[in-house]
């Protein structure tokens, strides 16, 4: 089924991810297209409504970023936002200036609204406002629609040509209304009905898969992580038997987690599930190595050559099913075609098994949507919301040499970590969490007797995309109750450090 389809047009603007994802939450399926794109391509997907997303560029200069004047003969409605919206404004003939510092804004702004179908069942009157230019000036057929302070022209529309434009930003939290301001964008300008729910695009994708697998063989690469995972189950109840999930048990992974993926997915599931218990031969290669860069590449290297010794036994399969999800294919610029994780190591593509085909079955989604797509399909919360977890696994969380040792010890400390952090209701509103165990030995005094055992790293993250984050700040009480539950329980632990380093310039793990 096709769905009502609204596109984003990207100018560079920091939010257009927000832009799209609270689109999609308003039911409405969404794509972000660079401001590059062939309106042929526009007209090709046969949208119901088009944004300008904002961006960092003076509408007025001669290379800023724009697009082709053509775009408002469509008949497809528009609204523009921020520099979307100044760009309307030049190119239809208003006038945008620089701002002098009356005319800049940046922040929570008061508006005053005037009358306008977008503005139907809004109370609040705060937005959020980041520009320097503005303007002075809206287009001939343009009524002006609201104004603050400093901003004569804060919102302008022209209904005729269903042409919006606001100069705040409504996709994000602190312009209160903004999803009303969004919603009746969508349902009472571009007229959608919503048709965009978990339950239909697992109904359309089922379908879908069926119709293109059919009766063929598909395999695929399970990490126990959420994206493989869903898709992996999504693949599962469109062919059944006919997909095979190889899962690698490298011997890095977190207490119990090899055990559980097998329970979910095997017992629960019923799938086609081979674990390779490959532990010894990873250990085997990573001894003696300390460089975090080599262990990556070992670790990296060593996962596709297991990866591709089990999928031989298999013989030919036609498909190959990989959990890229839809920022994955945003960032790496690649818009429709097909795109492959690149960035990890682990679990990325082998080269030289051969498929006739890749199946991504959550490419157009969200983390938030895949997570409701997992939910629904009755994969269990604990992995739904489980956080991030690196390919490498532990095997760059214990910096230096990794020996079984060193992991067993670590394995324990994070799980006391996180059944803490679990009891004080934090796992859930921190981003990444996780202990780390530096090859470092320290003095302590347990009784009367001297020891001299392992420092324990915690780690814990706010983040929303893990490309920069903010230490948590965890409460003095947990922390306390987390370094003596460490100390207590962790053989070979006598210290507890917290890590209170942004990124940047700190990243997020620590190799
Ligand atoms: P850094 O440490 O670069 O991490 O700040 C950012 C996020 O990426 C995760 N990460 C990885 N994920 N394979 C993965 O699948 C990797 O090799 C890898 N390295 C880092 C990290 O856990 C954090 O969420």
């Amino acid at each position: 089924m096709q769905h009502e389809t609204v596109l984003v047009i990207d100018f560079g603007g920091q939010y257009n991810q927000l832009i799209a994802r609270r689109v999609r939450e308003n039911k409405v399926y969404c794509e972000i297209l660079p401001y590059t794109v062939d309106l042929d391509k526009i007209r090709k997907k046969n949208p119901k409504g088009i944004i300008f997303t904002g961006g960092p560029n003076s509408a007025y200069l001669e290379d800023s970023p724009k697009i082709s004047t053509e775009i408002f003969e469509m008949g497809v409605p528009i609204l523009g936002i921020c520099y979307g919206d100044q760009l309307i404004a030049h190119l239809l003939g208003g006038k945008v200036e620089k701002g002098d510092n009356q005319h800049k804004e940046y922040g929570k702004t008061k508006i005053e609204y005037g009358e306008s179908i977008l503005y139907d069942g809004v109370d609040s009157d705060q937005v959020w406002m980041s520009h320097t230019d503005y303007i002075s000036s809206a287009p001939e057929g343009f009524v002006v629609t609201s104004k603050t302070a400093d901003c004569p022209i804060a919102s302008m529309e022209d209904t005729k040509r269903n042409i919006y434009g606001v100069q705040f930003h409504p996709e994000v939290e602190h312009t209160i209304d903004g999803d009303k301001i969004l919603s009746n964008f969508l349902y009472k300008v571009c007229k959608v009905k919503g048709d965009w729910t978990t339950t239909s695009f697992i109904d359309d994708k089922v379908k879908e898969i069926k119709e293109k697998i059919g009766d063929k063989r598909a395999l695929c690469a399970l990490s126990g992580g959420v994206d493989s995972s869903v898709a992996a189950v999504l693949v599962h109840r469109a062919i059944g038997d006919n997909l095979t999930c190889i899962f690698v048990d490298h011997g890095l992974l977190r207490k119990n987690e090899g055990d559980d993926v097998e329970r979910i997915f095997k017992e629960k599931f019923n799938m086609n599930l081979i674990r390779v218990n490959a532990e010894d031969r990873f250990l085997g290669k990573l001894k003696g190595v300390t460089e975090p860069e080599k262990k990556r590449k070992i670790i990296g290297e060593e996962f596709i050559r297991v990866f591709e010794e089990e999928s031989h036994k298999l013989g030919r399969m036609e498909y190959l099913v990989q959990g890229t999800i839809y920022p994955d294919v945003v960032e790496s610029g690649l818009g429709d075609s097909a795109t492959i994780k690149s960035h990890h190591n682990v679990g990325g593509l082998p080269e030289d098994v051969d498929f006739q085909e890749i199946v991504e079955p959550l490419r157009e989604l969200f983390k938030d949507e895949v997570r409701n797509i997992g939910l629904e399909l009755g994969i269990e919360e604990g992995l739904i919301f489980r956080h991030p977890f690196p390919g490498p696994g532990l095997g760059i969380r214990v910096i230096g040499e990794v020996t079984k040792e060193k992991c067993d010890i670590l394995r324990e400390a994070d799980a006391v970590y996180m059944d803490e952090l679990r009891k004080a209701g934090l796992y859930r509103e921190i981003w990444q969490a996780f202990a780390t165990l530096p090859d470092v030995k320290t003095v302590g005094v347990m009784g009367d007797e001297r020891t001299y055992a392992y420092l324990v790293g915690l780690r814990a993250v706010a983040s929303s995309d893990g490309m920069t984050s903010d230490w948590y700040k965890i409460p003095y009480e947990v922390l306390e109750k987390i370094s003596s539950r460490i100390i207590n329980e962790c053989d070979g632990v006598n210290r507890v450090v917290y890590d209170i380093t942004s990124k940047p310039p700190g990243t997020i793990e620590w190799e």
